[in-house]
């Protein structure tokens, strides 16, 4: 696909005020490894979130000759250790924008979650800041389509962080060229053109945090472990595979096929980790204690739980919104000593990002 279409080399002129919502997004089949620029190496599937949310406000206004092209205030106070992904962002998409250099971009960022429950926050963070500056291009644009406007929105939230260009609509989105869905490709996510089962509309995502950590493995170093790994052809295929499964268990909601393989998907991204040069653990005892857990959970009540995991330690539990009184309580009862200072959030599937 060529990317000339994202180019925008058109001089702009005035000041520009907006403020864009976007959520995070919990992937079932999983991004692991990446090349050229931030282009994945298998394709992707995930749910957007509706609670777990980043609220952006950019002001554009004329650059002065000195002036730095940003400042950045998170939670109303500057916040230094957010500048260099922001500088690499705005780096990235400039020869798509580059207009923007004669700008100045005030941000001022707020999430509804923790910054430091050790949920990644870079999918909605980036995703909120992809959609103030495409909010910005369009003015330029009136004969931009809302799909272009989201395509671009995507693109854009790509280069910041991958797993952001999946945080633009919803319920789920795929990024990654996929033979199971005709329109999907590397450069921006889709949400496809599918009637998902009514049931995965209002899925709930109890998140239990087990680590509020920093995130022992950064996502660059991550990604580049899949580079010269003994397995990682087998994982690629297996990622389509996965996916064409998926999107069947998804369409006609057969709970037991979705839950054998984002389970297995969870697994596998953890297996990637250990099995690699370096090599990572990143579950602790308590995330065991919760998947075990689980799994027994699931045999004894025939109850649809299931987890999923990112690059870390805590634990995502998926399950219908109809079951979600008996497994709340098992989730009291059982899995909250697992978390660190009982702490979890609640979460459900959602539409996606907008304007605020
Ligand atoms: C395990 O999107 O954080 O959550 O592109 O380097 O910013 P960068 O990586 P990032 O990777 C996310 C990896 C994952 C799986 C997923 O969300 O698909």
């Amino acid at each position: 696909m060529s990317t000339k279409s994202f180019v925008f080399d058109v001089p702009v002129e005035g000041h520009y005020q907006t403020q864009w919502q976007a959520p995070s997004n919990i992937a079932l089949v999983k991004y692991w490894g990446k090349h050229g620029q931030q282009l994945p190496l298998n394709p992707s599937i995930s749910f957007t979130l509706s609670q777990c949310v980043t609220q952006t406000a950019v002001n554009f206004s004329p650059r002065g000759g000195e002036e730095e092209a940003f400042d950045f205030l998170f939670d109303q106070k500057k916040q230094v250790e957010f500048h260099p992904k922001i500088q690499q962002f705005l780096e990235r998409i400039k020869p798509f924008f580059p207009a923007l250099e004669g700008y100045h971009l005030s941000i001022s960022s707020h999430n509804s979650f923790p910054h430091s429950s050790g949920i990644a926050s870079s999918a909605a963070a980036m995703a909120a800041l992809a959609l103030c500056v495409v909010d910005f291009e369009k003015q330029f644009h009136p004969d931009w389509s809302r799909e272009d406007f989201l395509q671009k929105a995507s693109f854009l939230a790509r280069l910041g962080s991958g797993s952001a260009a999946r945080s633009i609509t919803g319920p789920l989105m795929v990024w990654g060229q996929s033979e199971a869905f005709p329109k999907s490709n590397d450069h921006f996510a889709i949400a496809p053109d599918v009637e998902w089962h009514p049931i995965f509309q209002d899925y709930q995502d109890t998140v239990l945090i087990v680590d509020k950590g920093k995130k022992k493995v950064s996502s660059t170093l991550g990604h580049g472990l899949m580079q010269g790994h003994p397995f990682a052809a087998q994982r690629f295929e297996q990622a389509h595979s996965h996916l064409e499964k998926l999107k069947s268990a998804l369409t006609t909601g057969d709970l037991e096929h979705f839950i054998d393989l984002t389970e297995a998907e969870a697994l596998t991204l953890h297996a990637m980790m250990m099995t690699s040069n370096p090599r990572f653990v990143l579950m602790q005892p308590n995330t065991l204690a919760i998947l075990h857990k689980v799994v027994d959970y699931r045999s004894q009540t025939n109850r649809p739980l299931c987890f999923t995991l990112d690059a870390g330690a805590n634990v995502h539990l998926l399950y219908p919104r109809q079951d979600r009184s008996p497994i709340m309580d098992f989730i009291q009862k059982e899995l909250l000593i697992h978390c660190q200072q009982g702490q979890y959030i609640q979460d459900q599937v959602g539409n996606g990002s907008k304007k605020i």
